[in-house]
């Protein structure tokens, strides 16, 4: 029945080349679609027994690679390809668009600052390193618009559409669309897994092929942190691996995060999500997986192709279940969807980096988003880093639900406060700050409902706790 409806929104469009394309997606949905109905029966679930911290070799210690290095990692430069993955929307920050264009760092967005790391990187070494967007259909648009302004400059910046696959009714197990033209709510993009199957279908990855490109760098666009190493790069090249996954030192709040694994003597990446019920703590334990998956891959382009047209890819399937308003009536549906790591294991001498915690800024929540745009950091061609002053990481920062959407956040912050003495802030309620605040130590302000807190201009604020309402 699933294969007669994709047949039947597939024969309505009349173009051969866009019948072509739309068939080869959703030819990729269907073999998901099987593999997901084929584990709901048989539910094959992960045998705990055969997972196995992974072995000293099967993770380089980033120290360890550079300590002897002659740091001229550089020469490989123009072997690389770099892709940021910009399918997801800002919806979590409050925002319609694109997360890639909220504005993070002086009136510059995460795709402003991504660019000219790029531009920088091949100023430097007058290199022309590609630096290549996977937009989904929700994001295409905004990021036109965005980098049309870097037409003209000393940049190849590439766009590609990941899939755009149909939500499934999960009562009838059936495609929510009845035409290929139906609204954004009837589809979705399949999650970042979905770069194998696109590079390929949009002919992307042949073109870097064919230029001589050997290795795709990818990353979260949300990750400040994610530059071009090339020492990285140099390992990559030398060692022949065909796939890095660079992971960092997992703290008490990055439990839930993916793993890399031993497992059967291959590496793994495994979530949380997989895990048996009776093993979650044991996946969550520091001391047995010391490591977490930032997402920043380091992926052989030619090992991709022959893996693809081995057709050997089979990921494993996130169930992601919604309740969305679709033509207005609430509907359940269902997304099936991959991680980009999870291919880690089909190709060969692959490994993990364990890289410092500066390769992992991510920004999710406008908490994330006080602490970059604070005097923490200082900005320099597009990256990011940290105060020498401060030692230990960056301060513990809860900001509550009045300050979830970027718009809500910036006019609660007109001006962000100092915060390089700051170590733990939490803020709830309705409370605005005012111009050159300062804040050190732990600062804790709490206002009840219905109440109000102003923290005046030049105010320094040093461990203490407000709670209450008006002006203080
Ligand atoms: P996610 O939403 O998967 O975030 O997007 P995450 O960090 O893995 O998961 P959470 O926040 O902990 O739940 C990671 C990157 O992948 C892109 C997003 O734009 C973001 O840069 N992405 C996500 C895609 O390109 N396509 C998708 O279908 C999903």
């Amino acid at each position: 029945q699933m294969r007669n409806a994709l047949n039947r929104l597939a024969d309505q469009i009349e173009d051969k080349k866009e019948r072509d394309s739309f068939e080869f997606e959703m030819d990729n949905f269907f073999s998901m679609y099987q593999r997901y109905l084929l584990s709901t029966v048989s539910g094959d679930k992960l045998d705990w027994d055969t997972v196995a911290t992974p072995k000293p070799e099967q993770v380089v210690q980033y120290g360890e690679l550079v300590k002897n290095s002659a740091r001229d990692g550089a020469k490989y430069l123009d072997k690389l390809a770099v892709l940021k993955l910009n399918g997801g929307l800002g919806t979590s920050m409050g925002c319609v668009g694109p997360k890639s264009i909220i504005e993070v760092r002086d009136g510059k967005t995460f795709l402003d600052l991504m660019v000219r790391q790029i531009e920088y990187l091949n100023s430097e070494h007058g290199t022309n390193v590609p630096f290549i967007l996977m937009n989904s259909f929700n994001t295409d648009d905004d990021t036109s618009t965005i980098i049309e302004k870097y037409r003209g400059r000393n940049i190849d910046i590439r766009t590609f559409n990941q899939s755009r696959f149909p939500r499934i009714n999960r009562d009838t197990l059936l495609p929510l669309p009845d035409s290929p033209s139906d609204p954004v709510d009837s589809w979705y993009p399949p999650g970042h897994g979905d770069l194998y199957e696109s590079v390929l279908r949009t002919g992307i990855l042949d073109e870097l092929l064919e230029q001589g490109k050997e290795v795709l760098f990818v990353s979260n666009g949300d990750n400040l942190g994610a530059t071009v190493d090339t020492e990285i790069l140099k390992h990559m090249v030398e060692s022949g691996s065909e796939y890095i996954m660079e992971l960092t030192d997992k703290t008490r709040a990055d439990v839930k995060g993916g793993t890399l694994i031993d497992h059967n003597g291959k590496v793994e990446l495994l979530e949380i999500a997989q895990v048996p019920k009776e093993h979650v703590e044991d996946f969550k334990s520091i001391k047995k997986f010391k490591y977490f998956n930032t997402n920043n891959l380091w992926i052989d382009l030619r090992a991709m192709k022959r893996i693809l047209e081995n057709n050997e890819l089979e990921m494993e399937i996130i169930v992601n279940p919604k309740s969305i308003s679709h033509g207005g009536h609430e509907t359940n549906v269902l997304q099936l969807e991959t991680a980009v790591g999870a291919a880690i294991r089909y190709f060969r001498n692959s490994r993990g980096i364990n890289v410092p915690r500066t390769r992992f800024l991510p920004v999710k929540t406008c908490s994330d988003l006080l602490v970059v745009k604070s005097d923490l950091y200082t900005l320099d061609h597009g990256s990011l880093s940290i105060d020498p002053r401060r030692f230990g990481g960056a301060p513990l920062i809860k900001l509550g639900p009045h300050f979830k959407k970027v718009s809500n956040f910036q006019e609660r912050f007109p001006q962000i406060p100092k915060i390089l003495e700051l170590d733990h802030l939490t803020v709830t309620g309705n409370v605005f700050f005012g111009r050159n605040v300062e804040l050190k130590g732990t600062v804790i302000v709490v206002c009840e409902e219905g109440n109000k807190i102003h923290v005046p201009n030049g105010s320094v604020l040093e461990n203490v706790v407000i709670t209450g309402s008006l002006s203080i």
